[in-house]
């Protein structure tokens, strides 16, 4: 059985991932430092697959500590790495904390995967690459543009860095692009955890509609758009988390016609932020107070993917309609607030 490390297991699409993982015959160990992530994410694991996984409490920036899951793990057959900020906002107000934090965690990975060897190595991608493209729907030869954010700009680096390392490492690797990922497991026992005020749509639309929240902005409505509100490609959690399994089994099988294949991981289809909601109010029954406001600085006016190599590369089948999306978000939502979170 592979064994897998998936860095930012605790979190959001690491979590969601590792469940695919077993689900697949995958062995896995996770490493996060649980800064942005809540180890109970282990339990909701470990309730839908029956397997406890292991995960090593620690910051990845410190290379003895990072090196030493090598150590006592030297049948790593591969790396799936989530772990980092992402925060668009929150970057603007504080690059260094962006770039010290995503880049030199990134950086003691590639070190151990040089120095024991590891195969194959999963990047965790953003479509904020592509910054505002000049035409939609976008490939993977869609031009990169200067990031909107330092966010962005470490996940331009990390592309870079990990293409240049790839040229001289016998380890194959493979950079998966998300748009936006969204939803929650069908059992709900996993989901997204925003930490204080969500800064991404569906977390804020659930919160609103829960209450936690008074009320939701929608950053602009005026946008060159068919209804006015920024277009987006949601993608659900779960269909993001297989992509993930079948990435690793496409460089297990030696299907991969580089050292760093790219991949695009969206559903091929765009939503506005108002259909998006109206989506969410008829599959709630909830109406959703929420607001027209100014536009959000940093935001892309219109993207969404050509999913096209992905689907037939990797053979992917996104299978989770935008209902299912809202509808497995909103669940989730009222879980957490029976739970008392
Ligand atoms: C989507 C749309 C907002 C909140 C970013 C990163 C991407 C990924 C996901 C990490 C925009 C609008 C949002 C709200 C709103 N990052 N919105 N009111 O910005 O497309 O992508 O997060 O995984 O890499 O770039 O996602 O969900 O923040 O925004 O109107 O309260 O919803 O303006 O148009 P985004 P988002």
């Amino acid at each position: 059985m592979a064994k897998i490390l998936v860095t930012g297991g605790c979190g959001f699409i690491g979590s969601h991932t590792i469940v695919d993982l077993i689900e697949n015959g995958f062995e896995v160990v996770s490493v996060d430092d649980n800064s942005r992530s809540s180890i109970n994410s282990l339990d909701g694991i470990e309730k839908i697959t029956g397997v406890k996984v292991k995960n090593y409490t620690l910051d990845l920036k410190g290379f003895e500590a990072t090196r030493n899951i090598f150590v006592e793990n030297p049948d790593i057959t591969g790396i799936i790495h989530f772990a980092a900020y992402k925060a668009v906002g929150e970057s603007v107000d504080k690059p260094l904390f962006y770039f010290e934090n995503n880049m030199f965690s990134l950086i003691n990975l590639l070190k151990c995967v040089e120095e024991f060897n590891v195969p194959y190595f999963v990047f965790s991608s953003s479509c904020t690459v592509y910054g505002n493209p000049d035409a939609i729907p976008v490939t993977e030869k869609t031009p990169t543009k200067k990031a909107e954010s330092p966010y962005g700009a470490t996940k331009q680096m990390g592309e870079v860095m990990i293409e240049d390392f790839s040229k001289v490492a016998n380890a194959n690797t493979i950079l998966l692009r998300y748009f936006n990922p969204v939803g929650a497991h069908p059992s709900i026992n996993i989901g997204e955890l925003p930490i204080g005020r969500p800064m991404n749509l569906v977390p804020a639309i659930t919160q609103t509609a829960i209450g936690k929240l008074p009320k939701m902005m929608v950053y602009g409505d005026d946008y060159p758009t068919r209804d006015g509100s920024c277009l987006r490609d949601y993608i659900h959690v779960c269909d993001i988390a297989h992509a993930h399994t079948l990435a690793l089994q496409y460089l297990i099988d030696q299907k991969n016609t580089s050292k760093c294949d790219i991949f695009n991981l969206g559903s091929g289809n765009g939503v506005t932020v108002l259909e998006a909601i109206k989506t969410f109010e008829a599959v709630s029954g909830v109406a959703l107070n929420y607001e027209i406001g100014p536009r959000r600085g940093g935001d892309v006016v219109a993207i969404y993917a050509d999913n096209k190599y992905a689907v037939e590369g990797l053979g992917w089948n996104p299978k989770y309609t935008l209902e299912d999306m809202m509808s497995t978000a909103w669940k989730w939502e009222v879980k957490l607030k029976e739970e008392g979170k």
